[in-house]
């Protein structure tokens, strides 16, 4: 019976689907609901109810921190009622998506003036920026082909190496598991940039290798880029032949604790869906060979996602209890963010992923628990603008984060790196003496 029903939900939304226009949500209100009690906590888990076709697009991770939700039009009276027999706090945005925009934009500008780092840019435009890096600087800058997307884009892993064979740690940086989140990819484009044109760069260069990967999921990157009613699209664009339904979300694929916690195991879920199982998705795949493939040297994961302003680290699939050296990861965490801050930027909430919802199948968890990465992290950048963050802020906000990654790199160069190895044994001998 729950079969069949979920089965007929699935049709239902394979209709509503084929009936998707432009303007889709143009009427919808974005309401921004601040729970600040734990009964509230556990009363917005019931609006998830698959019934009334709300679409989370944040959940609250703290006290004062919004749950953030897209309301069809003839859903608005429903949720706003429940928000007041729930007393709840909350901001209503009216016609949400017409603040949407398609980025279909013609490459003119880019041909007038060349590529700049602090706009959005297409996947092709990112693979071509990447590709000449590493002509320009072949002595820095390699890549690596990782094979073909789902619909057959060419993903390249961009290595960045002052010192190739000094056995340096690495530190793995990946984009746009999240189709929607532009902001992380830009992020991505910019490290490379910073790291292979600025001088003074060669300081996180020293000791430290760099693996960036800008746009994990470029089928649904290019895919927000369409129009205006994909603009928010998450997942990746796999075809369920069953039941004719598009995608996995790829953060919710990986193989550790698989599905055991915040996720859907509908496939036309748009939000959580974790796939007919771990990595099924080639892109998921892609970052784990990457992982595999550099274990013993690999000392910090990134996985950069919008938006929130948060720093977490493992465990995402459970907030009962925390990894054992969860101090390690807290702290570093919390230095990444005051430099953010010490730069103008808005300092980051740090906590483990799961503590306030559980979500299994991250690639955080992935890295912590499987591949034995020390340090792993979600990085949520921007707060404010939903998924929308304007273009025009990229150059505020970027070299401030970059502040974050300076940091980042100093912990693992004197933690990890061969050439601070004798420093590293002084300084032991000290405590012991
Ligand atoms: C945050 O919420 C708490 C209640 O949990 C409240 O006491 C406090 O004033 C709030 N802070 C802000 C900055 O809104
Ligand atoms: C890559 O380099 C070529 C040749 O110098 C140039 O025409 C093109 O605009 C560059 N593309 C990007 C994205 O930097
Ligand atoms: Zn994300």
């Amino acid at each position: 019976m729950a079969v069949w029903i979920a089965f007929v939900f699935g049709l239902v939304s394979i209709w509503q689907v084929g009936c998707k226009t432009e303007d889709k949500y143009d009427d919808y209100a974005l309401i921004k609901i601040y729970p600040t009690r734990t009964q509230q906590v556990e009363a917005l888990r019931r609006l998830e109810d698959p019934e009334h076709r709300l679409e989370f697009l944040k959940k609250s991770r703290s006290f004062n921190d919004s749950t953030d939700v897209l309301v069809p039009p003839d859903e608005i009276p429903y949720v706003e009622n429940f928000i007041k027999t729930q007393y709840l706090d909350y901001d209503l945005k009216p016609n949400y998506g017409r603040l949407l925009e398609s980025a279909e934009r013609t490459p003119k500008r880019r041909i007038l003036r060349g590529f700049s780092v602090f706009e959005y840019h297409s996947f092709q435009a990112i693979q071509e920026y990447i590709e000449n890096m590493s002509k320009r600087h072949p002595d820095l800058v390699t890549l690596q082909n990782l094979g073909t997307s789902y619909q057959g884009r060419r993903m390249k892993l961009v290595k960045i190496s002052s010192d190739p064979d000094a056995g340096n740690p690495i530190i793995f940086i990946d984009a746009g598991i999240h189709a929607r989140e532009w902001v992380a990819p830009a992020m991505a484009v910019y490290l490379v940039h910073r790291l292979v044109n600025d001088p003074e760069a060669r300081q996180e260069l020293d000791g430290v290798d760099w693996y960036i990967l800008p746009v994990v999921n470029p089928d649904g990157y290019e895919y927000t880029r369409t129009s205006r009613a994909h603009r928010l699209w998450r997942k990746t664009r796999s075809k369920n032949n069953l039941l004719n339904c598009f995608g996995v979300d790829g953060n919710r694929n990986y193989g550790f604790k698989w599905a055991v916690s915040g996720v859907s195991s509908n496939p036309c879920d748009t939000e959580t869906y974790a796939g007919p199982k771990p990595f099924s998705e080639v892109e998921t795949q892609m970052v784990r060979n990457i992982m595999m493939e550099n274990s013993k040297r690999l000392k910090l994961y990134v996985s950069l996602h919008s938006y929130g302003q948060y720093l977490v680290y493992p465990w995402g699939y459970t907030g009962d209890f925390l990894p054992k050296e969860w101090k390690k990861l807290d702290n570093l965490a919390r230095s990444v963010s005051d430099a953010v801050q010490k730069a103008g930027g808005k300092p980051f909430r740090v906590l483990s992923a799961g503590k306030w919802y559980p979500a299994a199948g991250g690639s955080d968890d992935f890295a912590y628990g499987v591949i034995g990465v020390p340090y792993s992290y979600t990085m949520e950048l921007t707060d404010g603008y939903e998924f929308i963050y304007p273009e025009r802020l990229l150059r505020i906000v970027l070299p401030q984060f970059y502040e974050g990654f300076r940091t980042f790199a100093e912990q693992i160069k004197t933690e990890f790196s061969p050439k601070y190895a004798g420093q590293r044994l002084r300084m032991t001998r000290e405590e012991i003496s």
